[in-house]
């Protein structure tokens, strides 16, 4: 698949160029280097004429994905429209959940639309509603690992590795009583294994569909399925190594979740130094030229593109 192809230095430092004029320099809660490279770099080989954004945010993604296409339509989805800081033309704008968007009112080519999920919605939903459109190229965000039962959403990468999910929330701002009330209720129903939960929040304009899965167990039909109708399955590596040395201090705990730093203590070598890009030194360098925050190299959560074929059934 020639769009899957490994990125030089030099397209690296042709991104730059477009990461440098981004509308906000600081992207909390959304995208940052590591995967806006990789999924301009994607995008910009690939050629989609639609993109679906679920989860939008301020909008820091939709940037990077209209920069790599300038003639997409980009579909964008996301319950909390008003938030958004950065907003384009040629792209819809919804404030409805995946599941309830019609898409036939669009002429979509399904052979060149990528739907990008990073709204932290469960793939074990998301699956389903990926073979009811029939759509075929999908890139997942918060890829979260197997080995570790940390994120807040079943991710393919815990679907594909065939692993018990237990849902777990943020550790922190536990000072707040809800938030402190919430944290143990969670604590308790982890054990109760019934406790799975989809809620439909009907305050917002439109119905907005969310789900929170508290538990998947192992040895599960979408499992099957998923291998059985996944025909690539490709991890994004990160842009260079995380140093572990230079770097692990600094870790943002704020965006990293309480489990997720045990287990980089513990396996951060095998993990995440396992596929990179570029060199570290480079990386830094021109990290530093272009006043980008090294801490951003850190925000790497295995980001994947799937290819799906539902034609057999
Ligand atoms: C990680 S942020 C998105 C970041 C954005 N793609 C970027 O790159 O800057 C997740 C967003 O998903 C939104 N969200 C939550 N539930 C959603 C749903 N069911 N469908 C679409 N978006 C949802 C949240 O409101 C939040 O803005």
């Amino acid at each position: 698949m020639n769009y899957l192809e490994k990125p030089t230095i030099n397209d690296f430092k042709k991104f730059l160029e477009i990461y440098e004029k981004r509308p906000f320099k600081n992207n909390d809660g959304g995208l940052k280097i590591s995967h806006a490279f990789s999924l301009y770099f994607f995008l910009k080989n690939f050629k989609p004429t639609t993109v679906i954004e679920s989860g939008v945010h301020k909008g820091g993604g939709t940037y990077i994905i209209r920069s790599a296409c300038p003639d997409a339509h980009i579909i964008c989805l996301e319950p909390y429209l008003e938030n958004i800081e950065y907003k384009i033309s040629n792209c819809e704008y919804l404030n409805e959940d995946f599941s309830l968007v019609d898409f036939n009112q669009y002429n979509i080519n399904k052979d060149k639309t990528v739907v990008f999920f990073d709204d932290h919605q469960d793939f074990s939903k998301r699956f389903y509603e990926i073979y009811h459109h029939n759509f075929k190229h999908i890139i997942f965000e918060d890829n979260f690992h197997e080995k570790n039962n940390y994120g807040d959403c079943y991710s393919p990468k815990q679907v594909l590795a065939n692993c018990e999910y237990h849902y777990t929330i943020k550790k922190r701002n536990l000072l707040n009583i809800k938030n402190f009330c919430v944290y143990v209720l969670d604590y308790f129903t982890k054990f109760l294994r019934f406790k799975n939960e989809y809620k439909i929040k009907q305050n917002f304009k439109y119905s907005h569909l969310t789900s929170k899965l508290k538990f998947f167990p192992k040895d599960n039909y979408l499992t099957k399925a998923t291998n059985k109708y996944l025909k690539i399955y490709y991890e994004f590596p990160q842009i260079t190594m995380i140093d572990p040395g230079r770097k692990f201090n600094k870790l943002n705990l704020n965006f990293i979740y309480k489990d997720e730093f045990k287990f980089l203590n513990e396996d951060i070598k095998n993990y995440y130094n396992k596929s990179i890009m570029f060199d570290y030194d480079v990386i830094n360098n021109l990290m530093l030229k272009n006043n980008i925050n090294l801490n951003e190299i850190l925000n790497y959560n295995f980001m994947c593109y799937c290819l799906f074929d539902f034609k057999q059934d």
